[in-house]
């Protein structure tokens, strides 16, 4: 009976997400107990393929493809850092009280513009390469903040040991964060952006609800490499000023940007060093810091805390390659503090001890 069995190869074509796979699976036919067998050894089979195919889904992927990245260099002149700016930006009061009058602008130098050296470019594309399947690392980065949000404030308990902390957040929102970062850091001084006009409401009604007039002051405008007014459509925290296609019947308002350098410069950060800057303003993370770096103004900030958003990005691999370059332009300055990639991250001046 075994003696006239014979063999036959089954083969499984089987698309998992696109990709096919071909399962070679040689059985050993026998006649009588093939019909009882069959459908076991079918389940069997899905089985395995159904958690092999999870597996695959998970933890392999399609082998990285280098990329280079061809990226706008970031334009900025000595011009860019002045005196004579726009009213709105002239009347923000200094966060520091001994700002002397001419902002201390004579510190407030371009940094030599450079190329990454051998070892920053390898440090560079090796970014890449680990964000270049950037939807899993998003996801990744969320399962692990997801265990300990609180992070983005209580990271900051440590300025309780400063004598006067002095916070400055860029997309104030309706003030969610203010209050819970005050309260953890002890703040004397903070300063919000929020460019909404609806969503600036809000953070001042938190100021008067909680009676902070003496220590938080917000603004009504936003940030960006040029000064320009815009309209966008209203999503509630995810809107943006980079992605800005209105809706039909969604809401617009009417929003005014201002130059990064400009309110820096105001602000005091030529004369004074800053605890904290904490940056979630849907896009603008990446003039903000980008500005930043390319001044000596990144060397008065202590902390800089920050989300980054591919989500304005038509295009991961220019997300990939911008974000990386930020990293990278940081990394000449200041080390990672914490990070959940993609998601949140901060960035502690070097010479800090803590
Ligand atoms: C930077 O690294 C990339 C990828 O490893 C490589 O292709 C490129 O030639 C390097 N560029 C420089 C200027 O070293
Ligand atoms: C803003 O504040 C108003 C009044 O306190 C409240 O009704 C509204 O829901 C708030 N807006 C958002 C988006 O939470
Ligand atoms: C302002 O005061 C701070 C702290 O007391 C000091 O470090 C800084 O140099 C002063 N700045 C100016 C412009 O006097």
């Amino acid at each position: 009976m075994n003696s006239s069995s014979d063999y036959k190869t089954v083969k499984y074509n089987y698309l998992i997400k696109n990709r096919k796979f071909t399962i070679m699976n040689v059985t050993r036919i026998n006649s009588r107990s093939v019909k009882v067998l069959a459908v076991p050894v079918m389940c069997l089979i899905l089985l395995i393929l159904h958690f092999t195919s999870v597996c695959i889904h998970d933890h392999s992927d399609k082998p990285f493809k280098p990329f280079l990245c061809i990226l706008d260099d970031i334009m900025i002149s000595q011009n860019d850092i002045t005196l004579d700016m726009p009213k709105e930006v002239k009347n923000v009061v200094p966060l520091w009280p001994n700002i002397t009058k001419d902002k201390c602008i004579r510190n407030i130098k371009l940094k030599p513009r450079r190329m990454f050296t051998t070892h920053e470019n390898y440090s560079f594309y090796a970014c890449v390469e680990r964000n270049s399947n950037v939807k899993r690392v998003v996801k990744d980065s969320i399962n692990r903040f997801n265990l300990d949000k609180n992070i983005i404030i209580s990271y900051f308990g440590i300025f309780k040991m400063r004598p006067a902390p002095t916070i400055i957040e860029i997309g104030g929102y309706l003030g969610v964060m203010m209050p819970k970062l005050m309260e953890a850091t002890g703040a004397k001084h903070y300063v919000a952006l929020e460019p909404v006009p609806s969503f600036y409401k809000n953070f001042t009604e938190k100021i008067k609800e909680l009676q902070l007039y003496s220590t938080v002051k917000a603004y009504n405008f936003g940030l960006a490499v040029t000064q320009k007014e815009l309209q966008i459509g209203i999503h509630s925290d995810a809107t943006s000023l980079l992605k800005d296609k209105i809706g039909k019947d969604r809401k617009t308002e009417t929003i005014k940007i201002y130059k990064v350098i400009d309110f820096f410069v105001q602000i005091g950060l030529g004369c004074n060093s800053l605890n904290l800057l904490t940056i979630n303003c849907e896009g603008c993370e990446f003039d903000v810091i980008e500005m930043l770096t390319s001044t000596l103004l990144i060397n008065n900030i202590e902390y800089i805390q920050f989300q980054p958003h591919r989500s304005v990005f038509s295009n991961d691999r220019v997300y990939i390659c911008r974000y990386c370059r930020l990293r990278q332009l940081l990394a000449r300055t200041h080390e990672i503090g914490y990070e959940f990639p993609n998601v949140w991250e901060t960035w502690k001046r070097k010479d800090l001890v803590s």
